[in-house]
């Protein structure tokens, strides 16, 4: 029985709370005592099968009868939360699973610091901790969207299976702030978790909130380049709300940056993959120039120089998510203690309240890019930036080696902060990946150097066919080293019915 007819279709007579309770325990793991809370209960049944039709609707087109081998999260032991086995999506047990909770937890920062975390939505900061969730949940759908067409193109099944993993756990990330929505916001929540259901990533009438989450995915590359810099802003925003004054909040993300790991993953050993591949062509065809790049397309693998490009431009889109670098909302979030900075509890020499404290942030002034000390505190946004471009540097640096192991002169990097940027200090300026500020005509003539242009897409395009046997895989990505969960590389991932 699927978790619908549980939910939706039990006859009105063996309804009794006795049978809801214990069959909805069954098709949803959860260690929220979800059955002891009959008003928690009906909010999500009601919610459910509206998530399930979003689900055959905007979920992976033409694979839902497939059977997947998925992981399945049933607990938050670390040493044992997650089971394996195939399953068609649609019937995935989408959990509500909160971290365990830490004894005498304190609010880290802000106004509050020190006193003990609330369990309970703290009055006065209402609308502003609503909008942090609302925020979040709306990007976990929005990326399932984003990927919906790409199982068609899949460059080998281990790579669906990944791909599909990615999806139903972002499902249950919107599972998680939907619980904490209708959980502790009343009627305002159960809108707020209906809406989620209803923009759509890219749809100029109803779009998903942040601009990085209206781009489309459109082929296999986007997605290592999405799930490795992206699903890694989803990180260093999970990890920030991870350190929130409100405890729910905090358990929830603290479990959901479990899962966000293996997203990491899929994007480094993605990207890592492609570049083997292509190293290894180059090596077996005596080419030793990056630039020489028809005869290296030729061999049917991507150019190092086009993977900068794809590069520049999912950094760039994902550095615009962190929003303005200087914030007084962000000011705002972080004194109210609902969402610290990057490891915030844990970091040292400052007091954590930040009143006096100053932060530089790199701006534009007359024309110039200057570093200005400015009120940590407003802040606090810049700050969470530049730990991500940070943390984005050790998979990056992998890459490198893998490329100067095959003896090849070239190197991946990181642009300029302020390279085609839309949001915050750099909006409006034009700034080369090397960071000289030019004008709009200059940009505009080189654009095509720093960002993929139409003859990249269309080379990736002519990449992106099925490879949807075990054990094939495409040739411009390299098998991986393991298969998931100690399985071999060829085994059967996905069964396409
Ligand atoms: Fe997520
Ligand atoms: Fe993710």
């Amino acid at each position: 029985m699927s978790q619908e007819d549980t939910l939706v279709e039990a006859p009105e007579s063996v309804r009794n709370d006795r049978f809801v309770e214990v069959n909805y325990d069954d098709a949803i793991p959860n260690n929220v005592d979800l059955s002891s809370d009959r008003q928690l209960l009906r909010a999500l049944e009601s919610w459910h099968p509206n998530y399930i039709d979003w689900w055959k609707d905007m979920g992976p087109d033409g694979f839902q009868n497939a059977e997947v081998y998925l992981r399945t999260a049933v607990g938050v032991d670390p040493a044992g939360w997650a089971k394996f086995g195939y399953v068609k999506m649609p019937d995935y047990r989408w959990g509500i699973l909160l971290a365990p909770k830490v004894e005498g937890r304190t609010i880290p920062c802000g106004r509050h610091k020190g006193e003990p975390v609330w369990q309970e939505v703290p009055g006065e900061y209402r609308s502003l901790l609503r909008r942090l969730i609302v925020v979040q949940g709306d990007t976990e759908p929005a990326s399932v969207e984003q990927q919906r067409y790409l199982g068609a193109t899949a460059p080998s099944l281990y790579d669906m299976r990944n791909l599909f993993q990615v999806n139903v756990e972002e499902g249950r990330h919107l599972w998680a702030m939907v619980y904490l929505l209708v959980k502790y916001f009343g009627k305002d929540g159960r809108e707020e978790a209906q809406a989620l259901l209803e923009r759509r990533s890219g749809q100029t009438d109803n779009p998903r909130i942040l601009g990085a989450f209206n781009e489309r995915t459109p082929d296999w590359l986007s997605f290592f380049m999405f799930t490795y810099f992206t699903d890694r802003d989803g990180k260093m925003q999970l990890a920030a709300l991870a350190e929130s004054g409100f405890d729910p909040l905090s358990r929830s993300c603290r479990f959901m940056l479990t899962e966000e790991a293996h997203h990491l993953f899929v994007g480094e050993t993605g990207v890592g993959r492609t570049i083997e591949a292509t190293c290894a062509a180059m090596n077996k065809a005596g080419i030793t120039d990056p630039y020489d790049v028809e005869r290296i397309r030729a061999l049917g693998v991507v150019d190092l120089p086009l993977l900068q490009r794809k590069a520049n431009f999912h950094m760039s889109v994902t550095r615009d998510l962190f929003g303005s670098e200087i914030s007084s909302n962000a000011a705002e979030s972080f004194s109210s203690g609902l969402k610290g900075r990057f490891n915030e509890a844990k970091l040292t020499g400052d007091d954590h309240e930040l009143q006096d404290a100053t932060y530089d942030v790199t701006r534009v002034v007359n024309g110039q890019l200057v570093v200005e000390p400015v009120p940590a505190l407003r802040a606090i946004n810049c700050r969470l930036l530049d730990d991500y471009i940070a943390d984005c540097q050790g998979g990056i640096d992998r890459w490198n080696k893998t490329i100067e192991k095959a003896g090849i002169n070239f190197k991946i990097t990181q642009p300029h902060k302020g390279f085609h940027r839309k949001i915050g200090e750099f909006a409006g300026h034009h700034i080369s990946p090397a960071g000289e500020l030019l004008s709009a005509e200059a940009f505009a003539a080189q654009q095509g150097g720093w960002l993929p242009n139409d003859s990249d897409m269309d080379f990736i395009n002519s990449l992106m066919k099925a490879h949807h046997a075990p054990g094939e895989y495409a040739s411009w990505i390299a098998p991986p080293r393991m298969g998931i969960n100690q399985q071999p590389v060829d085994y059967e991932y996905v069964k396409i019915d």
